[in-house]
């Protein structure tokens, strides 16, 4: 059934393909930016990405104004400051971010400094907040899973008050994502396969949360395809250029997706598994995707049902009668994270994940505060979630 009212938005342009970093002096032009900043980390620049992306300025009449490179795993509000002031000492004029979620979030933090014409960011924390136009904006994502390159979130951490603060505006999305296999080609294999169960995971509650719509089905679904065919291949062949493309192709759409109709409460716990005892997001996701798909079964079976033919195809959506399917299905995610766990030892268990007993009553306080619980088209009490970790536990 369609929703009587729904909104879609993805400005940002694609430029996907094997050799797509080619394109950014020529994007720069288009926007009348000659000068811009690249903001990256430390562990980018030592797999020799960001040489690569240098190079792409070659035979460029493009400069590049400074690159600042040690944006910590986590952005925050002390580094976005300083990027901020090199930015304005440099007389950049586009901002280039190069990395995976914290790079990105790092350069959304600092567009809004430059483009707000302020020194304080948290006058802008909520949603809807940022007036200006926005700096030139450039996202190369070097892993494939959060889609932050099509996402109008940034979370910046406040080391002072010890907060972590949201911003959500249309005006954080970049200007162009580019996708180039290259910058995923060195993935380590339980990062590949953590990094794509996250976009699994986007993709998934994307078409089952409460504000799922046509369009984002659609993007869903897509991504769907792509990472049931190339997932764990590229698990087992990091070198393999396409299979890395499928998935940058499929991480960007899922990432549209829920950025269009949101995710639910396997980010919900996520989240919480990862502030109380640091486990890495995908990771997370991938522990939790099955469990929770199981709470959610009664109410969301129909649509797990559906989602057989992407994953797994033809052939196997008509072998499954009609009344097995969405059991199927939560068996079929369960079975990749099996194979996962047999290729590069990614933990399948919260137990292997680091994950105390001890920590269920604060990860279950803390889930229950978060926000992606309330597109989740079932609702969760505090025992619901103790049931979600114990079985995944
Ligand atoms: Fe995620």
């Amino acid at each position: 059934m369609l929703p009587k009212y729904y909104e879609f938005q993805n400005p940002v342009k694609i430029n996907a393909g094997m050799d797509a970093l080619e394109t950014i002096p020529y994007e720069l032009k288009q926007m009348n930016a000659s000068r811009p900043i690249i903001i990256t980390d430390k562990g980018i620049t030592n797999a020799g990405l960001l040489k690569t992306v240098l190079n792409s300025f070659d035979d460029s009449d493009i400069t590049i104004g400074v690159v600042f490179d040690e944006t910590p795993p986590d952005s925050s509000l002390k580094t976005v400051n300083n990027i901020a002031k090199l930015y304005r000492k440099h007389k950049c004029d586009a901002i280039i971010a190069l990395g995976g979620g914290s790079p990105m979030d790092t350069a959304k933090g600092v567009n809004i400094l430059i483009s707000e014409n302020t020194d304080d960011i948290r006058k802008f924390m909520g949603a809807d907040r940022l007036k200006s136009n926005m700096q030139p904006f450039i996202a190369i994502p070097t892993t494939s899973g959060t889609g932050s390159e099509v996402t109008l979130v940034a979370v910046i951490y406040d080391e002072e008050n010890q907060v972590k603060m949201p911003f959500t505006s249309s005006k954080l999305l970049p200007d162009v994502a580019v996708l180039d296999p290259r910058m995923t080609m060195d993935l380590p294999p339980k990062i590949t396969a953590a990094t794509g169960m996250d976009a699994l995971t986007h993709a998934i509650e994307a078409y089952t949360c409460l504000q799922k719509n046509p369009m984002s089905d659609a993007y869903a679904t897509a991504a769907i395809k792509l990472i049931g065919e190339n997932l764990l291949n590229v698990i087992k062949d990091g070198k393999n250029k396409e299979a890395r493309f499928a998935m940058a192709n499929a991480s960007t759409m899922a990432g549209i997706a829920f950025s269009n109709s949101m995710v639910g409460a396997v980010h919900a716990i996520g989240h919480a598994c990862g502030a109380v005892a640091h486990i890495h997001h995908g990771t997370a996701m991938a522990i939790l995707l099955p469990y929770v798909m199981e709470f959610n079964n009664d109410v969301l079976g129909d649509l797990y049902a559906e989602l057989i033919l992407p994953l797994a195809g033809a052939d196997i959506y008509a072998a499954t009668g009609a009344s097995k399917r969405s059991q199927k299905f939560i068996g079929l995610v369960k079975s990749m994270n099996q194979k996962i766990n047999e290729l590069c030892k990614m933990p399948i268990r919260l137990s292997e994940a680091g994950l105390k007993k001890e920590q269920f009553e604060q990860v279950a306080e803390t889930a229950l505060n978060d926000g992606a619980m309330l597109p989740n088209p079932k609702e969760l009490s505090k025992n619901d979630v103790l049931e979600v970790l114990e079985r995944a536990f």
